[in-house]
């Protein structure tokens, strides 16, 4: 993208222009400055031959000695009478000063006619003079006629030239120094801003590595400071919206792949009807089985409902504390029919009676149902056991088995969805949607709980959840 007109141009613009106005101004000042102090020496000195002059009188060779030596410094000089006529140096024609009536007032009032610029000479030619006029007071007091010393104005300016190169010398070398500042300065300055565009232009391309280092100086560290902190949360950002698809993905494929089977048996079925193969007691048994897998396939609809809203909390808690035996013998009464057809005995702790635990009862009978009923499902012909305990901070609860156990890798996968830990024992009679464990987890979590499992293959699994006991402690 090519820019109209850059940042690098606008500072350096900017500096120049304030920088120039500064020189200007000051090399302006330091012209008339000069030129000020230029035309005030000249003045005290023609005062001074003034002075000299009068001091000489009427001595006609110290006169001619002065007007040798000012001559050579392009100064003339002239004395004239009360009535404005020149008297020395003396020559064939009248010369009558060149000042109007006003100004010989002044000087018969014996007042100076200070440094002025006039168009003649003191002789009356046409040459620009730079001149002064003092008047002549005698011993008695009284006023005889007066000075008149000048010099062409043409002579006064090799000094003004002078001055003028210095001026503009000293102007041309801060100029260039001014270029040189502003180029660096704007150079640094918009290197700064290069630096956080870059990096802008990477993090769109999507790096989110990227950090800008910066002391704390100025608004562009700030700015630096900021950039920082949003690539960060860009960056935890995306990663959260990654794995949320990744998420969205696999429970996707997983619920389609739960489903297949179900509706692929349904579908079976219905055909067979359909074409009429089946004798009246299939028929039966054809439409018990179908019932069977809707039940199943709503079962996991519902399961799969239930860990979405637990899991992005739109569940609320009404926790509370009750004996733990009140649940566990109602979850006990609906799971007769399972145990006895694995014929498991559930065994329940002698002081189970006296256990108390803070929770939200439905939530917490959801738990040890699934507890439960895994126990029994992976077990045949054992004892499932529950025990509890209670410290002051926590209930403490087990729910063992002697069944099937599992390896370390299952244990690791268990709390994944639709993980199963051995295919061949997807098609038990109970459950099989792979969700009861992550459901369960997620609960004791929401209860601020933990749950833990050990398991040996071919020996058992103890499950073992924790609670605090949060209202009893004030917490
Ligand atoms: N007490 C246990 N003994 C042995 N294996 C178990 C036990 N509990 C769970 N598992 C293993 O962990 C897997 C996951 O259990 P989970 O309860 O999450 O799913 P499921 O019981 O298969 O299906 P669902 O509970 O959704 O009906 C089970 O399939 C099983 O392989
Ligand atoms: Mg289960």
């Amino acid at each position: 993208m090519r820019l109209r007109f850059p940042y690098f141009y606008q500072i350096m613009a900017g500096f120049l222009v304030v920088i120039m106005t500064l020189i200007i101004v000051t090399s302006t000042s330091f012209f008339y400055f000069g030129r000020n102090q230029l035309l005030n020496n000249l003045e005290a000195s023609f005062f001074h031959y003034a002075e000299l002059i009068q001091d000489a009188g009427k001595n006609p060779e110290r006169l001619e000695v002065y007007n040798d030596i000012l001559r050579n410094q392009q100064v003339e000089y002239g004395i004239f009478d009360a009535q404005g006529e020149m008297i020395y140096p003396s020559s064939q024609e009248n010369i009558h000063v060149s000042i109007g009536e006003e100004e010989l007032n002044r000087l018969a009032e014996g007042k100076s006619l200070l440094l002025r610029s006039q168009t003649v000479d003191l002789r009356g030619n046409d040459i620009e003079t730079a001149i002064i006029y003092t008047p002549i007071i005698n011993d008695y007091g009284i006023y005889e006629g007066f000075i008149g010393i000048g010099r062409p104005v043409s002579h006064l300016g090799g000094q003004m030239n002078e001055l003028k190169q210095n001026i503009t010398r000293a102007f041309i070398i801060s100029t260039v120094s001014a270029i040189i500042l502003s180029v660096l300065f704007s150079y640094f300055l918009v290197k700064r801003v290069n630096r956080l565009s870059k990096a802008s232009r990477r993090v769109a391309e999507g790096d989110y590595d990227i950090y800008i280092d910066h002391s704390n100086r100025d608004e562009i560290d700030r700015l630096s400071s900021d950039f920082n902190k949003m690539v960060k949360a860009l960056n935890e950002w995306r990663k959260e919206v990654v794995h949320l698809e990744e998420r969205r993905k696999t429970f996707m494929q997983d619920v389609a792949h739960e489903m297949r089977t179900p509706l692929t048996t349904i579908n079976g079925l219905l055909e067979g009807l359909e074409y009429g193969v089946f004798d009246k007691e299939q028929e039966m048994r054809s439409i018990k089985l179908m019932r069977k897998e809707t039940t199943r396939l709503i079962r996991l609809v519902n399961e799969n409902l239930d860990y979405e809203n637990i899991q992005s909390n739109r569940i609320v808690l009404r926790k509370n504390e009750f004996p733990v035996i009140e649940a566990i013998e109602e979850v006990r009464e609906q799971l007769t029919n399972i145990a006895e057809e694995s014929n498991n005995e559930i065994v329940l702790d002698d002081d189970i009676e006296d256990i108390m635990i803070y929770a939200d009862y439905d939530r917490f009978k959801q738990i040890i149902v699934n507890l439960l009923k895994n126990a029994l499902q992976f077990t045949s012909e054992g004892v499932v056991h529950i025990g509890a305990e209670q410290n002051k901070e926590f209930t403490i609860l087990t729910v063992s088995d002697n069944g099937l156990g599992m390896t370390d890798d299952e244990i690791e996968n268990i709390w994944d969805r639709y993980y199963k830990a051995d295919p061949s024992r997807k098609n038990t009679k109970y459950g099989e949607s792979g969700l009861g464990l992550p459901i369960v987890k997620q609960i004791v979590e929401l209860h601020d709980g933990t749950i833990n499992v050990s398991s040996k293959i071919g020996e058992g699994t103890v499950f073992t959840i924790k609670f605090p006991r949060t209202r009893l402690q004030n917490r």
